[in-house]
């Protein structure tokens, strides 16, 4: 089986495909596992440390680009992860960036699969920014969607153009909205959500981290062991069992700021807790604070989708994937 991610390069991307590689297989739309013959990751940078794989081709290019598309996708590219996209702080700061990225290139990337006529499965990750204002305690699958952000509006329209493709009979899609990603490793970056993974990674790398929401900010939390695991069965899920129905919210782990630090100094101490600046940031606070702090999982769970049992598990996780011992 050909398998395409699109932002191959990215944190989620890099994951998924070593996570793909290893496995050497995938579940083919009849449910039964075939091998990976070639997996293009397509990004605007190159895809690095897939060296001497011969199943991997790191393709360069811009994802809005409709030629691009037509160079990575063919007929035998029977998988789609589209990852691809820019994150939610940047999508609001340009926001002609974040519709071409985030809205344009999706419909690109579908009407590229629908002109082909192979109907490819597409795995596409949507969000928490797709709810917003006055919401449920507990979000439902249906709650209407109601973004508060350029980034969430543009995910919860290319989910929709998704599910509409897919009604179509023009790709077997799939939309996974996933929670927010914690603890993400490597530098801070431009998503609202970055404190998420900051007020715990920074400090266990002896490092301060200003925190710009309070303490009671409920945020909807997955670690990124779980969502490749999630997006890989989401992507082997049979099509009937999804139904009309192609979007499924991921089990998350509803937690607050100051139960994240509590489950910080469950594992690493006070000392660790205390690197922790405070320091409100109203833009920051604007945008998570419209995001869900929980969802009903019902769906995902009945689909066999499953979350983590703890964030004290998901910070020992952490320290486990990044080989990181607590100083
Ligand atoms: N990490 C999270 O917390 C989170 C939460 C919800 C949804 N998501 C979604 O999951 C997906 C992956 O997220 P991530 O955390 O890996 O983000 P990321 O920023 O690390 O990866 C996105 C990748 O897309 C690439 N990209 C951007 N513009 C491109 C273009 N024009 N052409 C080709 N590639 C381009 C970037 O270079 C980057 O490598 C995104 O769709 C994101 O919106 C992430």
């Amino acid at each position: 089986m050909k398998v395409l991610i699109t932002g191959g390069a990215g944190f989620l991307g890099q994951r998924l495909a070593r996570e793909l590689l290893a496995r050497g297989q995938i579940k083919g739309p009849n449910g039964q596992p075939e091998t990976i013959t070639e997996l293009v990751l397509l990004d605007v940078v190159r895809a690095t440390g897939f060296d001497g794989d011969a199943r991997v081709r790191a393709e360069v290019g811009d994802i809005a680009d409709r030629a691009v598309l037509e160079r990575v996708i063919d007929t035998q590219t029977q998988t789609i992860f589209h990852l691809a996209a820019v994150v939610s702080g940047q999508a609001e700061a340009d926001f002609e960036l974040g519709m071409r990225i985030n809205l344009d290139a999706s419909r690109e990337l579908l009407e590229t699969c629908r002109l082909l006529g192979h109907k490819p499965r597409v795995v596409f990750t949507s969000s928490v920014a797709v709810y917003g204002g006055a919401l449920p305690a507990v979000v439902q699958n249906d709650t209407a969607l109601n973004p508060q952000s350029s980034y969430g509006m543009q995910k919860a329209v290319a989910e929709l153009l998704l599910n509409d493709y897919a009604r179509r009979g023009f790709v077997d899609g799939r939309v996974l909205r996933l929670p927010t990603i914690s603890v993400r490793p490597g530098k801070p970056n431009a998503a609202a959500s970055s404190f998420a993974s900051g007020i715990i990674r920074e400090p266990l790398n002896g490092e301060t981290s200003v925190c710009p929401v309070a303490g009671s900010t409920r945020l909807w939390l997955l670690s990124p062991r779980k969502a490749i695991e999630c997006l890989i069965a989401g992507c082997e899920l049979d099509a009937a069992a999804l139904g009309l129905q192609r979007v499924v919210n991921l089990p998350g782990l509803s937690v607050s700021v100051d139960e994240m630090l509590d489950a910080l100094r469950e594992v690493a101490g006070e000392a660790v807790v205390a690197r922790v600046e405070w320091q409100a940031d109203p833009r920051v606070e604007k945008i998570v604070g419209s995001w869900p702090g929980q969802w009903d999982t019902t769906r995902a769970r009945q689909l066999g989708l499953t979350g983590d049992a703890s964030f004290a598990d998901v910070i020992r996780s952490y320290l486990e994937d990044e080989r990181i011992s607590v100083r």
